[in-house]
């Protein structure tokens, strides 16, 4: 697949697709942005991504980020979809229960809407709507996950909180939210997080989207404690244990967790990586069933998961630590937020 991907690099370097805005999407109750990458030669029945941005950033801001819409989408033939927010230090809402419910409005609808939107002018596949995103997208993938199974088929979530962590915070940004769940301390067992995702959709019977969750250990911006709720979560609701660990996968230092057959839930936790755990677009893709043999991923497996580390953004690694590390600290003297 690596090679793959490379050769097909090379050959679609000049029909890249670009990230254009949509306004009139549909039902828009928090006022928040589309943006959408669709390459000009999609297959019938594409799939989608959704890809949320962190606090402080933008769709712009995302899709530079990762390689989802700016080179993936073309090589692969899928829609990726970049929805964007300026309120609350531009962080999802995660706290209300507008956001929080089925149908209930604020952001959670209007992304929603979005993919119907996408759905419906490109025909795209209903069955293969994905989610993604990093810290507060990644909250935000929880959010979308919990409220709208129907809707999503799995998501990859970098850097996340479980569904309905900051439910009832004043706010879902570093600032104004309640920081208890950035700081580990809510705690509950699987059940009462599952509870608290099947009231988001009462009546809802039919399936949750396959979960795969990852987390730095040395995350001081949203505690590992989190990663643990989170597989708490998703593992009860899918009812799936814990069956066993895989050292160094996808990557040096990596863990996987695999819950059940590993088909539903899978948890990477990365030894001494911090808030920023780079997007391994490649074991995402495999696990939306995208790439990979359309299997759902490859728990466990010394297939395409164990594929090197590749990087994600193109400045070598070490400056983008750097760049990184002077935001963060920039962010905390100024007040303002960068919450990557
Ligand atoms: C599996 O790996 C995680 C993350 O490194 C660790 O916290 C956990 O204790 C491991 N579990 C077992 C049974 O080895």
């Amino acid at each position: 697949m690596q090679y793959g991907l490379t050769g097909l690099f090379v050959a679609s370097l000049a029909s890249a697709a670009s990230l254009v805005q949509v306004t009139n999407f549909g039902a828009n109750p928090s006022n928040i942005q589309m943006y959408i990458a669709a390459p000009a030669n999609l297959p019938a029945n594409p799939a989608i991504i959704v890809a949320m941005h962190p606090c402080g950033g933008s769709a712009q801001q995302y899709y530079n980020e990762n390689k989802f819409g700016r080179q993936l989408a073309d090589e692969l033939g899928f829609i990726a979809i970049y929805p964007g927010t300026t309120k609350d230090f531009n962080c999802w809402d995660a706290a209300t229960s507008a956001s929080l419910t089925h149908n209930g409005g604020s952001d959670s609808q209007g992304i929603v809407n979005m993919v119907r939107y996408a759905l419906d002018k490109y025909g795209a596949d209903p069955a293969r709507v994905f989610l993604t995103g990093s810290s507060s997208g990644a909250i935000m993938t929880n959010v979308l996950a919990g409220a709208y199974p129907d809707v999503f088929a799995a998501g990859a979530v970098f850097s996340g909180m479980p569904y309905g962590c900051l439910a009832g915070s004043p706010g879902s940004s570093p600032i104004s939210a309640d920081p208890a769940c950035a700081n580990g301390q809510k705690v509950k067992t699987g059940a009462e997080w599952a509870t608290q995702v099947k009231a988001a959709y009462p009546g809802y019977s039919g399936k949750y989207p396959r979960m795969q969750l990852w987390h730095g250990t040395a995350d001081f911006v949203i505690q590992y404690q989190d990663l643990v709720e989170e597989v708490k979560q998703w593992s009860t609701v899918h009812g799936v244990a814990f069956a066993r660990n895989v050292t160094n996968s996808p990557q040096s230092g990596y863990t996987q967790m695999v819950y059940g057959d590993g088909t539903q839930v899978v948890a990477y936790s990365g030894a001494g990586v911090g808030h920023y755990v780079p997007t391994n677009e490649q074991v995402v893709l495999d696990w939306f069933g995208i790439t990979g043999g359309g299997s759902g991923g490859s728990p466990g497996g010394p297939t395409s998961t164990t594929t090197p580390p590749r990087p994600t953004t193109s400045s070598p690694l070490p400056i983008r630590a750097l760049l990184l590390a002077a935001q963060l600290k920039l962010a905390m003297d100024s007040k303002s937020i960068i919450w990557l």
